[in-house]
């Protein structure tokens, strides 16, 4: 029998059972260019330090090249008994260039290998979720853009409270968003660190150079301790939070864009692309998509508490549970790439039914405070007492079966004769929502101020994103 490559002190051939649990490769075959950039650096480090010929490192470079050609044209597949992606990549180096593959893991141990395969993975995946978020903001700012001037009411605790519009609500969405991207980003500068170079957990005698490694592989600079960096899953922690923070942003909309589908509402109507009928209900048009975008939210903080527990009662440093950290973040960062391009393409072809929104807006009193605010301001009244005026008004309004807005000058005064007829205006619900002229606040003025602010931000985020 054949020695295998990494069990120098194991004579008897592992139980199939044993394979089966502790075998990676089946997900973590997904890791195969990380792993192969990776060793290219390594070797190429080697040879800088006269650790190894460059002969062999030139023997080590081609193959790892003609590898990586072989996986990628489906012809080495993978799908072997080899315990990982580390152990099938260097056993088939071996097997195409003889010696000169088998001093590849010179000065390397593959704790430190797999924190570095999967790091590249997780910082590419932060990339890649960054730029699909800023698309998405985008997206959010154009739908604002489009629609500051159409109201809808805005609520707490899903009641009608205060008129608002369309692209402040959006903006809204648009603001979490920014903060997911700013998240993602910082993460990366983060962990933005080189964990090769520190072997099994103490470092190595060999003469290696991490800088060289460090620099090869775009890091800002090697980690600073080695029995740290051999233990260290925060960066996979971190993106699973960030995409957890942001799915649910993904969720609380994708719950509003259901309920506005709803018949009681009718507010939005998805595209017939994005929504799907009824096996037995042939009137049926229903809004999977955001349904699923909230289901899955749930799938990824899973994942996110399920590598927390995993993480917490480890002894440094490596440690086979440590294996567990990657099917959840591969499952997550599937979940944020696939969310994120189907959220885009979903809401910039989403129709916002305009009338009913601003029919809504007829129910539910949503000028009344600013009958409270005009009598705090004209008449000197304190709040309070304005507060139950209004109230009293809002009760007449209900029993005639009308909205405070539709009250004549006479009802109004018939509750208190301090209000005047510039009243009636204000009781508007257009007026309500341009009044609410504060910074940050909803007015159209206002909003079109967050478009702006928010269109030259981005602008700012392309540019460094070219560079
Ligand atoms: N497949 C392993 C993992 O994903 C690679 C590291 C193995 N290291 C070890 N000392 N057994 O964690």
């Amino acid at each position: 029998m054949s020695k295998k490559i990494a069990s120098a002190r194991i004579s008897e051939k592992s139980s199939q059972l044993l394979q089966d649990l502790n075998n990676s490769l089946p997900f973590d075959k997904l890791l195969y260019h990380e792993d192969i950039e990776g060793s290219r650096a390594h070797a190429y480090m080697l040879s800088q330090q006269g650790i190894i010929s460059q002969e062999d490192y030139m023997k080590i470079e081609t193959g790892l090249t003609e590898i990586l050609e072989e996986i990628e044209s489906g012809i080495f597949t993978l799908d072997g008994d080899d315990e990982d992606i580390h152990m099938a990549v260097e056993g088939r180096l071996t097997q195409k260039i003889g010696d000169a593959g088998k001093r590849l893991h010179t000065a390397r141990s593959r704790n430190d290998q797999v924190a570095l395969d999967f790091r590249l993975y997780v910082q590419k995946s932060t990339k890649n979720i960054a730029l699909l978020l800023l698309e998405n903001i985008a997206t959010f700012v154009k739908i604002a853009e489009a629609n500051v001037e159409v109201m809808l009411p805005g609520m707490t605790h899903l009641q009608h409270a205060q008129p608002i519009n369309f692209g402040y609500h959006m903006m809204a969405y648009a603001s979490m968003f920014k903060r997911d991207y700013e998240r993602f980003v910082s993460s990366h500068e983060r962990n933005n660190f080189s964990p090769i170079g520190c072997a099994a957990l103490a470092g190595t005698p060999h003469p290696i150079n991490r800088q060289i490694t460090s620099d090869k592989l775009g890091f800002s600079a090697p980690t600073l301790n080695c029995l740290d960096t051999v233990s260290d899953r925060d960066f996979a922690l971190e993106i699973l939070f960030n995409i957890s923070m942001m799915m649910m942003h993904m969720s609380r909309l994708s719950e509003e864009l259901i309920l506005w589908s709803a018949s009681e509402f009718r507010w939005i109507t998805l595209s017939d692309r994005h929504a799907t009928g009824s096996s037995i209900m042939p009137q049926k048009k229903n809004p999977d998509i955001p349904e699923l975008l909230r289901g899955k939210t749930g799938r990824v903080n899973g994942n996110l508490v399920g590598l927390l527990t995993v993480m917490k009662g480890l002894p440094l440093a490596y440690n086979k549970d440590m294996q567990e950290d990657k099917e959840g973040v591969f499952d997550s960062v599937r979940t944020a790439l696939l969310g994120l391009q189907v959220l885009n393409e979903m809401m910039a072809e989403m129709t916002v039914n305009k009338e009913r929104m601003e029919a809504a807006c007829m129910i539910g009193h949503l000028s009344a405070t600013d009958l409270a605010d005009y009598l705090v301001r004209e008449a000197g009244l304190p709040f309070r007492d304005a507060y139950h005026i209004t109230g009293n008004a809002v009760n007449l309004a209900e029993a005639k079966g009308l909205d405070i807005s539709e009250l004549s000058l006479s009802d109004l005064q018939s509750i208190d004769e301090r209000i005047g007829e510039d009243v009636v205006m204000l009781l508007d619900n257009r007026a309500s929502m341009n009044a609410r002229q504060s910074e940050g606040g909803t007015a159209t003025v206002r909003t079109l101020e967050q478009v702006g602010s928010l269109k030259a931000w981005l602008l700012k985020q392309s540019r460094t994103c070219r560079q």
